[in-house]
């Protein structure tokens, strides 16, 4: 991810911040309080240091938002302390322990693992520093304050739904398809220490498993639950080994596997290695099952502009950085950030408040209007599958 998009990012976000501080639209909007928060002035004379943990820099989504966390936060006069943690648990809580150390005035936090930083909320809490939760709910904890991540729940359904469009079973504006099947598919779902896996599942399982039940769709390996066909830490190669492990045990008597549920691009690439190396593809014209995806990372949306992934979901991680920041901002002002959810996502102790954003389905067709239009990437980093 080069500096340049960033760059370009900031300037957005800037306007994103200014445009929720002044049109009331955005989570840290505080109509009544026009003395101190309609220009950014305001609260670059605060300044202070925010502290930021994302998982890892393994994918590139992460990286992509810690990013426009940061640059976002700097534009509007933060110092920021962004911080990777390699997807180790040690790694991260000691990140945050020395965040807090370092005197942060609020944490934004993108968990590996949801339920193992209580401990360093305590800490946070004890010295009355605000924390976010970002797009990964917190568990366990009473002291997370706000949570900010897109509508997990659709986000499945969209899921599901661009499975069933790959394979005619429906259309892509809704209506039913033609095709009837049945479709031999196999189900894949993310970590079981990550909230967002069990909604995405959930979601994608309310539109699938009727089909199940009326036998269009068919999961040969018999694996349906989410114990039975989670990765662990959303890992590419993890997911390929289970492809490669459901195609030698239940496609070895000459059937095909048509269809795949995957809930993360990264994931759908090690699926996608694994079929092509079994003799799938390598285009969906060849026989390459339907496989979706989540995040439009830039390597799969290479693989779908070039009729290898099917879908992806596009979660603008621009929009989800300036909602974090409305909300760091609106805590920092002694305002309390807007939530438009107040009954979702309960972490175990307690119902985060929560502002949660909305995704839409790439499929090839979409990605110039989803994608290019909006900068999130050209037209060259589509044709190279390189970012910058
Ligand atoms: C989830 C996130 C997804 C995807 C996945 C793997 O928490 O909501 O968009 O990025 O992690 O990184």
């Amino acid at each position: 991810m080069v500096l340049k998009k960033f760059v370009a990012l900031a300037a957005g976000l800037t306007l994103a911040l200014s445009l929720a501080a002044c049109g009331g639209s955005g989570a840290g909007s505080t109509d009544t309080d026009t003395g101190t928060d309609t220009t950014d002035g305001g609260t670059t004379a605060e300044g202070g240091l925010i502290g930021v943990a994302m998982p890892t820099q393994t994918s590139s989504r992460w990286i992509a938002d810690g990013n426009a966390v940061k640059e976002g936060l700097e534009a509007a006069g933060y110092e920021v302390d962004l911080q990777f943690a390699n997807d180790d648990i040690p790694t991260q809580q000691q990140q945050v322990d020395q965040m807090i150390t370092k005197g942060a005035k609020a944490l934004i936090i993108a968990a590996i693992d949801g339920t193992t930083l209580s401990g360093q909320l305590d800490a946070a809490k004890a010295a009355g520093i605000p924390v976010v939760a970002y797009d990964r709910l917190i568990r366990d904890s009473e002291n997370v304050d706000f949570y900010v991540t897109f509508d997990n729940f659709k986000v499945g359904v969209q899921q599901a739904t661009s499975l069933l469009v790959g394979l005619g079973v429906m259309n892509a504006d809704g209506s039913e398809g033609s095709a009837t099947g049945p479709f031999n598919v196999e189900l894949f779902a993310g970590s079981l220490d990550d909230n967002n896996a069990f909604f995405f599942f959930n979601g994608a399982m309310s539109i699938l498993q009727p089909k199940i039940d009326d036998g269009t769709l068919v999961i040969k390996s018999g694996q349906t639950t989410i114990e039975q066909v989670n990765i662990l830490r959303w890992q590419q190669e993890t997911a390929q080994k289970r492809m490669e492990d459901l195609l030698t045990q239940a496609y070895n008597d000459g059937s095909k596997v048509q269809g795949v549920l995957s809930p993360y691009d990264g994931l759908s690439r090690g699926i996608l290695t694994a079929l092509g190396n079994a003799g799938y593809g390598p285009t969906i014209a060849d026989g390459m099952p339907i496989v979706t995806g989540q995040d439009a990372e830039i390597e799969s949306v290479k693989l779908i502009n070039d009729d290898v992934q099917f879908a992806s979901i596009f979660k603008d991680t621009r929009k989800l950085a300036a909602q974090a920041i409305v909300v760091a901002q609106a805590y920092l002002m002694g305002a309390e950030p807007e939530a438009n959810d107040t009954e979702t996502y309960d972490n175990g102790v307690k119902v985060v408040p929560s502002y949660l954003l909305e995704s839409d389905i790439v499929y090839k067709d979409t990605i110039t209007s989803l994608l290019v239009d909006s900068g999130y990437w050209t037209a060259d980093e589509v044709a190279s599958g390189l970012a910058g």
